[in-house]
């Protein structure tokens, strides 16, 4: 049976230091860090996730400046905001959550925010330091990800790697973190012929392609770290991709759905924030 990896307490245990280090920072600057959340239309996974990203903003003592903007809003409305956000100097942070109602560029848009506010690591900018090893603000959930995977001691140089999904936000970066601590990584996508005989290679694999119970145990190796970054929303409630049930008597550690890869989003975003007010204003 796998050991679980516990994203709730550790992100919580995680926010809690930021909490501390957030004060620290007040004490010696009297600035109050702030993170501005746009949020375009009514999505209502959307909306959940905006309100826990503003909840664990105020836990922290950051303050929080919320913009709720209507289905309707147009391309330049949404780009008028970004700049008026991008020249407060106040403002330490711009997130605006994905994905934006169709017709509107998000490339666009996420490109408007300045370097150092990109709190979610989307910008071109922040991808290309990645892809380079230059320091930079990671996008957030592969990051949680590789902060889970360091923080429970688990192996990682020379391991296979597989990630399945291949998204600007999660796939692509996560499999550049996990090339950079040394795995030998593939990623696999709709596309890829034969996934179960890749993904049966993996020593850690790392589902995000937003398919409940996608990952079935004859999929997996024995004794393989099983990350779900799935978050499904099915008639039987919040499901992951991964077949937990079956694959956690498989696997030697597993992420549950939820309370697994979600909350270290999460702490993520408020880490990343934090850093972006050192950097910008350092203490
Ligand atoms: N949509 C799904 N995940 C994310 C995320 O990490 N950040 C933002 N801004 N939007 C998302």
């Amino acid at each position: 049976m796998a050991i679980l990896i516990d994203g709730k307490k550790l992100s919580a245990e995680i926010k809690d230091e930021i909490k501390e280090k957030v004060n620290e920072y007040f004490q010696k600057t009297n600035r109050q860090i702030t993170l501005a959340v746009i949020l375009v239309g009514n999505d209502p996974a959307s909306s959940v996730y905006v309100k826990n990203k503003i909840k664990a903003t105020e836990y922290v003592g950051m303050k929080s400046l919320s913009y709720i903007l209507p289905e309707t809003a147009t391309e330049e409305e949404i780009k008028e905001l970004i700049i008026t956000l991008a020249n407060d100097d106040g403002v330490d942070g711009i997130l605006v959550q994905l994905p934006l109602p169709k017709g509107i560029n998000e490339r666009a848009i996420l490109d408007l925010i300045p370097a150092e506010k990109d709190v979610d690591g989307f910008k071109a900018e922040n991808v290309g330091k990645l892809l380079l090893g230059e320091e930079t603000t990671i996008s957030c959930t592969p990051y949680g990800v590789i902060t889970m995977l360091k923080k429970y001691g688990i192996e990682l140089s020379g391991k296979n790697a597989v990630v399945v999904g291949r998204s600007n936000i999660v796939g692509k970066p996560m499999s550049i973190l996990l090339l950079q601590e040394n795995c030998t990584v593939t990623i696999c996508h709709s596309k890829t012929e034969n996934l179960k005989e890749i993904t049966k290679t993996a020593d850690i694999l790392v589902s995000a392609i937003g398919k409940p119970n996608f990952i079935k145990e004859d999929m997996v190796k024995d004794g393989a770290v099983v990350i779900d970054v799935g978050i499904n929303r099915t008639e039987e409630g919040i499901k992951g991709d991964v077949d937990f049930d079956n694959v956690s008597k498989k696997a030697s550690y597993i992420t549950p759905v939820p309370g697994g890869v979600g909350p270290m989003t999460i702490s993520m975003l408020i880490l990343n924030t934090l850093n972006s007010a050192k950097r910008r204003k350092p203490c």
